[in-house]
């Protein structure tokens, strides 16, 4: 018989300045409601010169391993990381065999790179999935990390962010069963994309969203299909979210495809807990959906134990995959909803010089050696490059 398998642990990282979206439209002289209401975004997560996806990703990973420690003593049965990105460090190591080091992981582990856009940290968990339903012994780690850049001064600007989480595969999970039956869909577009040359990535901003809800038919079509429940049988939704508005829309497009018959209230009600984050985070790319779930099982008053929660995970290019889960009994005693609250709350407000300096120092930089100055306030950073080989350390924060 095929075990229960699913998500057992979910931690958050973010980085460590934000930017309320008020002064970039008074920079842009735009109406900020534009952004607070129009795309649904009031704050971006601004890395500081010293945090990356390694050290955002390692900051959620380092609070799972803890609690593994405590329980097992050991991290030793997670043998497979894998890393979802695209924003990538290096072109060639995977990003998570710097977390597996700093985080002091055992060596008999594989460690890997995934990257789809936005879809890739969701490719990470269906093949945790099937490592887990082969071996019900192996833990699966898996770090969804982004950085989301647009050029200074383009459309794409108000919807860019920073975060990572990172999740445990195993069988019989304590946060959410993941359920087998999936629907999927790829398409050969340029609705979103970066080229090794850029920094920041290119994006036909209307185009992607008829791409995102398109792709969102084909794949629910093929789920329901394979034998995917029907939409009343779904209690809540999660979306991948580059801006939150952008599940707004698709939750009212799923509604419309689905027959349902729900008004703007309901159809909020099935979504509104799992925008909070991002809201705030702004987009984290393939991090995004998760955070989306983690937002909603801290933020929905409801008690979801025993819920089916419907998943829409779309990377621009584009690939998408729907598919559900199974809220477990207890899953609030795993939440860190303080903590995470607190990620976000103690974030060093920054003004529009800050901001635009250090957008472009990621552009200046040459390969040459350099050494980072020390600005994060958590727990990992990046401290330079010195004979082309990033280095990273401890904080003791
Ligand atoms: N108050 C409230 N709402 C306002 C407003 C105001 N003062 N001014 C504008 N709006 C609304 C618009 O009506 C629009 O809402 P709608 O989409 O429901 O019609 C929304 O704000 C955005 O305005 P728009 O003129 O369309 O903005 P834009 O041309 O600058 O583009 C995006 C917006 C989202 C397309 C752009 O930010 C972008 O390209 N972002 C990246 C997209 C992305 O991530 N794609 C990948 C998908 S996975």
């Amino acid at each position: 018989m095929t075990p229960r398998v699913g998500i057992h642990d979910l931690a958050f990282a973010t980085a460590h300045q934000v930017l309320d979206l008020a002064v970039l439209a008074e920079h842009s002289g735009v109406d900020v409601g534009k952004y607070y209401v129009g795309i649904g975004q009031s704050e971006m997560s601004v890395p500081c010169a010293d945090e990356d996806i390694v050290t955002m990703g390692a900051g959620a990973a380092a609070q799972i391993l803890d609690r593994l420690r405590e329980r097992d003593g050991t991290t030793d049965g997670i043998r497979t990381l894998l890393f979802a990105t695209e924003s990538g460090i290096d072109q060639s190591k995977s990003a998570g065999v710097f977390v597996h080091s700093l985080l002091g992981m055992g060596e008999n582990c594989r460690v890997v790179e995934l990257k789809q856009a936005c879809y890739s940290a969701t490719a990470a968990l269906q093949f945790a999935l099937g490592i887990v339903a082969r071996d019900p012994r192996e833990q699966v780690l898996v770090i969804a990390a982004d950085i989301a850049r647009y050029a200074l001064d383009s459309s794409g600007e108000p919807t860019q962010g920073a975060a990572a989480v990172a999740f445990l595969v195993t069988a019989d999970p304590a946060l959410v069963e993941i359920e087998p039956v999936t629907g999927l869909h790829t398409d050969d577009i340029a609705d979103f994309w970066r080229p090794n040359y850029l920094s920041t990535a290119l994006v036909d901003g209307k185009y992607s969203l008829a791409a995102y809800l398109r792709s969102l038919e084909g794949a629910w079509d093929e789920y329901r299909a394979r034998g995917g429940v029907g939409f009343e049988k779904i209690d809540r939704f999660c979306y991948h979210q580059p801006f939150t508005k952008m599940a707004v829309k698709a939750h009212d497009r799923l509604v419309a495809i689905a027959g349902a018959d729900l008004d703007k209230a309901g159809r909020l009600a099935q979504i509104e807990a799992s925008l909070r984050m991002n809201r705030r985070t702004g987009n984290s790319y393939t991090a995004s959906i998760y955070v989306g779930l983690l937002s909603l099982l801290e933020h929905d008053e409801a008690d979801l134990a025993g819920r089916r929660i419907g998943f829409f995970s779309y990377g621009s290019g584009s690939v998408s995959e729907f598919f559900t889960g199974v809220v477990q009994p207890g899953y609030r005693s795993l939440l860190r909803t303080e903590a995470d609250a607190r990620a976000l709350a103690d974030r060093t407000p920054i003004g529009y010089d800050r901001y635009r300096a250090l957008h472009e120092r990621v552009d200046a930089t040459t390969g040459g050696d350099d050494r980072t100055p020390a600005e994060t306030t958590g727990p990992f950073r990046f401290a330079g490059v010195s004979d082309h080989v990033r280095r990273y350390e401890r904080t003791g924060r």
